[in-house]
């Protein structure tokens, strides 16, 4: 059995649920429910043995001890954080909470859990930690791609927060011989994201009628990887990666915000045209920049290619086709988190 925290999330709903398609073994889910974890994600689930959910904090030491010794599993796959780098300049605590606080809470819950198991299972297990590119900072236009071995500048809250966190669990490798694992990848998209960032946020105002808000200039580059073929490269490193080790996952899609969202609008003129006839993109609108905006995330994913021979299987083309089919399919999904905490948050940032 695994322990996955933050398996109510867009990243962690889909490794669940994937996981649970490709394997027979079962699944601790823990997860602390804010307003980014979504029960509905994983509904398909319900009559399902193999997952057990349960609702709490990583940073609650006794919950996650208790649940390490009443499950004994063989890996934790660290999840849980706040996520939004835009809620992370409103209000930093919970990020510093969660993201560095709570990975420290589970490091030493997992730590003294480890030391207790017998030589054969203190040799299996694992703990990945699943983290970000922006804790390298940001770009210029001809940089190369973020390698491993790039030294970690983050520009906000956010990435700060990550950054510490990966950290931490180096340092619990190093210092106490935790068996540990890091992913750092770049931007995903695809099925359950919630839509306070661009790319749901995008599909949904523009079948809603609104305005589709582009930072700045829309000039600002991501590297954009489909969910699933991040978790895929998580279950690869999970079963083959060197311990203490840290590997870059990527799409090889570089793109301009801008040019996300033109092709957002085009294929949903295709899918659902406007009753007007008119483009979506007629509904693009430049706002306020988000302050210290990097310009541009780039992943060299040759360490995981090379050494554990992971690719990803979509390109931006076909995986961007799939969400927004996916979107135009999840009335339910979408009506249940498009609640009144959302609408909050979208007067917060946008205004009226
Ligand atoms: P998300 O915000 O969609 O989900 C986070 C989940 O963690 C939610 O279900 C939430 O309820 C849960 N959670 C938050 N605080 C918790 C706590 N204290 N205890 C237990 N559960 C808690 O995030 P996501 O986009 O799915 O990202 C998942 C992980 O992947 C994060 O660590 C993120 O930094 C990393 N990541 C995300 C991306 C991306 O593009 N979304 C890219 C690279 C890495
Ligand atoms: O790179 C990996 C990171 O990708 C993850 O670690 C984060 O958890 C995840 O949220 C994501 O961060 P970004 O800030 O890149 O994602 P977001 O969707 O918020 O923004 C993508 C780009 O689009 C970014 O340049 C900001 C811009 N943007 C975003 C929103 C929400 C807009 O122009 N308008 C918007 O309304």
């Amino acid at each position: 059995m695994i322990l996955v925290t933050g398996g109510a999330g867009f990243i962690g709903g889909n490794f669940v649920l994937d996981w649970l398609k490709l394997n027979a073994e079962p699944v601790v889910n823990l997860d602390k429910l804010t307003y980014a974890g979504n029960l509905d994600t994983l509904k398909s689930l319900e009559s399902d043995t193999r997952h057990k959910f349960v609702r709490g904090d990583i940073g609650e030491r006794e919950l996650v001890s208790r649940l390490l010794a009443d499950y004994k599993p063989r890996a934790v796959i660290n999840f849980a954080a706040e996520s939004h780098v835009d809620r992370s300049i409103h209000g930093p605590g919970d990020f510093i909470q969660t993201n560095v606080m709570g990975t420290f809470n589970l490091l030493e819950a997992t730590r003294h859990y480890w030391n207790d198991l017998s030589v054969v299972d203190k040799a299996r297990f694992r703990f990945l930690h699943v983290s970000t590119d922006e804790v390298y900072g940001t770009l210029a236009a001809d940089d190369a791609p973020f390698a491993e071995t790039n030294a970690y500048e983050p520009n906000s809250p956010y990435s700060a927060s990550k950054a510490a966190s990966d950290h931490l669990v180096r340092a619990w490798h190093h210092t106490y011989g935790l068996p540990v694992l890091t992913t750092n990848c770049s931007n995903n998209y695809g099925p359950y994201h919630f839509p306070e960032k661009l790319i749901p946020l995008v599909i949904l105002n523009a079948l809603a009628g609104k305005p589709l808000p582009i930072y700045g200039d829309g000039q600002q580059i991501r590297d954009w990887l489909y969910v699933k073929d991040h978790c895929s490269a998580i279950r690869r490193v999970l079963e083959s990666g060197s311990i203490g080790e840290t590997y870059n996952v990527g799409g090889w899609n570089e793109k301009a915000n801008l040019e996300v969202v033109h092709t957002i609008c085009a294929l949903l003129d295709e899918l659902q045209p406007r009753v007007d006839r008119k483009s979506y993109s007629e509904q693009i609108t430049f706002v306020q920049d988000r302050p210290g905006h990097d310009r541009r995330y780039a992943i060299d994913a040759r360490k995981l290619e090379r050494e554990l021979g992971w690719k990803p299987a979509e390109t931006f083309e076909t995986g961007i086709r799939k969400t927004i089919e996916w979107y135009l399919a999840s009335h339910d999904w979408i009506q249940n988190v498009t609640s009144g905490a959302y609408r909050d948050w979208l007067s917060k940032q946008y205004g009226a």
